[in-house]
């Protein structure tokens, strides 16, 4: 049976994150091994020219679910029919900055994108935003987007997520297939929570596996969430083929399913569960099917983990109020 390919927006294809992206989405790592895509890349006009060389390596490297490349530099025909849409494109920030100092610098971005996508996009669309700061940046796209459903706004805490899984294999020794049910709670930021309280190691839970909360307090939440920085201040570039990675993870898993067992985290629409406000973007533990998602209710948030997530739900409503501010919601 032939199917019909899969319309994919790339926003920021030029870029780094966008050149390790988008021959694994050709390759069927976003959707599945036998899901045709069609590739829409989104460009700002100084950046055309370098996607056109990539769209030409991708026409080289002759891959059979890929079904054709388009590129622009005008939202509107990049989301027209897009069925997935990856928002990559957005400044990095440099060494000594964080995230949310690019809120100023790439705010701006997301609002017209975010109305592009009301106006032309598949009824099916399913959003991911990576550019930074990623939370914030969903919410002013999915403000600008009154007509899609909200849940189908999402920013990209998997990078996150799969940083917490190998930290935590490093320390128990366990295979990083054994681990299961990590949770990162808040804001994509040097706030975030990375949660192994209700994570199992082998089976067994990893907090008590573990045993050893000054090692969570000192060592394992500031490696995890201070990731980003060590990564730009060792490369001089801030992450790219792991990001990449992760927000083929991220598609991947919210089409085709978490594994029985195991949970995800996403960035979502908060509907106030674990007392995060509705309506702020924040990552969860969820589990999804059949291409949609439910956050993981009755967990048991005990004295070391509730101060921490508060903590970057207060951060998110501080770039909420800070992005009313600029009139970008
Ligand atoms: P990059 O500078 O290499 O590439 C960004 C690209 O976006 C450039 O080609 C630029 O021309 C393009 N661009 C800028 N404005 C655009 C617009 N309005 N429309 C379309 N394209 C536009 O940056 P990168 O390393 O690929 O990172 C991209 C973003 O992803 C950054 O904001 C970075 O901080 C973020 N990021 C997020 C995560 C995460 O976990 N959420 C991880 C890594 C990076
Ligand atoms: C990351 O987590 O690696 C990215 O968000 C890039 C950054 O600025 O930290």
């Amino acid at each position: 049976m032939t199917r019909t390919p899969v319309n994919v927006t790339v926003t920021g294809a030029a870029g780094q994150i966008g050149y390790a992206l988008l021959f694994r989405i050709a390759s069927g790592h976003l959707l599945g091994a036998d899901v045709p895509v069609r590739l829409r890349l989104l460009e700002i006009p100084q950046g055309l020219k370098a996607a056109e060389g990539t769209a030409m390596e991708l026409d080289d490297a002759a891959f059979p679910l890929l079904r054709g490349i388009d590129i622009t530099d005008d939202p509107n025909a990049a989301f027209d029919g897009a069925n997935v849409a990856l928002l990559v494109g957005a400044r990095p920030r440099t060494k000594g900055m964080e995230r949310g100092d690019l809120l100023s610098a790439n705010g701006g971005i997301f609002k017209p994108q975010g109305k592009a996508i009301n106006d032309h996009a598949a009824d099916d669309i399913k959003v991911l935003v990576v550019g930074n700061p990623a939370n914030t940046n969903a919410l002013i796209a999915q403000s600008a987007a009154p007509d899609v459903p909200a849940e189908r706004f999402t920013a990209m805490t998997r990078l996150d997520h799969n940083r917490a899984i190998a930290q935590l294999a490093k320390r128990t020794g366990a295979a990083v297939s054994d681990i299961k049910r990590v949770t990162i709670w808040g804001n994509h930021s040097a706030t975030q929570y990375p949660d192994i309280f209700h994570a199992e190691v082998a089976g067994k839970n990893a907090a008590e596996v573990v045993n050893d909360e000054q090692w969570l307090a000192d060592t394992f939440i500031p490696t995890v969430a201070k990731r980003g920085a060590a990564i730009i201040e060792a490369r001089g570039a801030s992450s790219a083929a792991s990001a990449a990675s992760a927000a083929l993870d991220h598609v991947h898993t919210w089409v085709n399913g978490t594994a029985d067992g195991d949970w995800t985290s996403m960035g979502i629409v908060s509907d106030g569960s674990y007392g995060v406000p509705a309506g702020l973007i924040s990552s969860f533990p969820v589990t999804t099917k059949d291409g949609s998602y439910e956050i993981v209710q009755g967990l048991d948030i005990n004295e070391f983990s509730r101060p921490r997530i508060d903590a970057s739900v207060k951060e998110l409503e501080e770039e909420r109020a800070a992005v009313r501010e600029l009139g970008l919601i």
